[in-house]
């Protein structure tokens, strides 16, 4: 039994041959760990009508931290015609195991750095280094949605919002409504974070981004309550950016930016940004934090095309390795893989097909294992 016990959760698609490169870092540097396989995704739907099995649950309860690799995902009807038959019509429906363990085990914040390594011939630009912290359990997330819509939901909407007007002829199946639910706790957890962050990592910038001219209730709070953390911290700069304007912004003058922090949905969007100036989904790592548990993974999906190809870039899944060890406290372990990957981005002598090159996901994974 090793010091770290790690839920360890491959997933499907590419997500089994990731966790085999995660794995080969892991074992290099040799950290007392002991790994728990843990059953989660597609197979499990089709199989048990449950991508995050109750057992998994039990799992990630009892373990310091877990890793996971990517799972397939289709939309609710699609999925629903997998299912095994003595499945169907039970009214079971599916949902995202990422976006499910982020929920029940609250890991509010969803942090992904975003680093161009020197001489990544996909950088956009050579010196970004920004960092998003996404709210990672509220917002349009909240799953709290309706089609079609039912007459409690559109009498009790008629009666409370003169803007619903519009709407409230429409039958039920024309129509839908997805709730953006906000809270002021939750808003205040993730703006901390990042202000915390930027105090022990000697950042000098937070920017809220938001869209609050229009979505004032919610976002307005969000802004609200970022405004009101902020003032605890005056030795960071603090500003603000509608979500629309921001991604003109970060494109074209992506060094006046340092840490952002947004809700759920526009931290969803402006991390595929950010991660696509430092070299596409092949090099983006995601932490999703509470604070009891951290679940890691590349922010990257399964990639079904690819799977058993071994051809998918595993830089993400080793950074996302590197910042669960920052997690469980191997701080040292986690500044070799950092100076690992860069070593081996810069040399450029093993490359992924997405890098122009034509090494495999192991062949990677064994170059920066030999540059530990
Ligand atoms: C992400 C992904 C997920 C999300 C999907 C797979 C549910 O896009 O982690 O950014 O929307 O959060
Ligand atoms: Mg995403």
């Amino acid at each position: 039994m090793g010091v770290h016990r790690i839920a360890w959760l491959p997933g499907d698609g590419v997500g089994v041959e990731i966790c085999e490169a995660a794995r080969i870092v892991l074992d290099r540097l040799q950290i007392d760990a002991e790994y728990v396989q843990g059953d989660i995704g597609w197979e499990f739907w089709c199989r048990e009508g449950d991508a995050l099995p109750p057992r998994t649950i039990q799992l990630l309860k009892e373990v310091d931290a877990a890793f996971f690799g990517a799972i397939t995902s289709k939309p609710a009807r699609a999925a629903e015609k997998e299912l095994a038959p003595e499945l169907k019509g039970k009214g079971l429906l599916y949902r995202s195991p990422i976006v499910r363990m982020r929920q029940e085990f609250d890991l509010y914040n969803c942090l992904r750095p975003c680093r161009a390594y020197e001489g990544n011939p996909l950088n956009y630009r050579e010196g970004i280094d920004l960092v998003v912290f996404r709210e990672n359990t509220e917002d349009l997330y909240a799953g709290v949605e309706f089609s079609p819509v039912p007459p409690e939901v559109s009498s009790t909407l008629s009666r409370v919002s003169a803007a619903f007007n519009r709407f409230a002829g429409l039958p039920a199946e024309e129509y839908a409504v997805s709730c953006k639910i906000n809270t002021r706790q939750g808003s205040e957890k993730i703006v901390r974070a990042a202000f915390q962050y930027a105090a022990e990592h000697g950042r000098k910038r937070v920017t809220a981004v938001h869209k609050a001219n229009v979505v004032r209730a919610t976002d307005g709070l969000f802004l609200e309550t970022a405004r009101s953390v902020a003032a605890e911290y005056p030795g960071i700069q603090f500003d603000d950016a509608n979500i629309d304007a921001m991604t003109m912004w970060l494109l074209k003058n992506p060094f006046n930016y340092d840490i952002l922090v947004a809700p759920n949905l526009y931290g969803d969007i402006i991390s595929d940004l950010c991660a696509q100036m430092v070299g596409g989904l092949g090099f983006a790592c995601s932490g999703n934090i509470g604070d009891d548990l951290a679940v890691f993974e590349p922010t990257h999906g399964s990639a079904p095309k690819y799977a058993g190809m071994y051809k998918v870039n595993p830089i993400a899944t080793i950074l996302a390795v590197k910042m669960m060890l920052d997690w469980l406290g191997e701080a040292e372990m986690a500044v070799r893989i950092d100076r690992a990957v860069a070593g081996v981005i810069t040399e450029g002598r093993v490359r992924t097909y997405d890098m122009g090159g034509d090494n495999t996901t192991l062949e990677m994974a064994e170059a920066v294992a030999d540059k530990l």
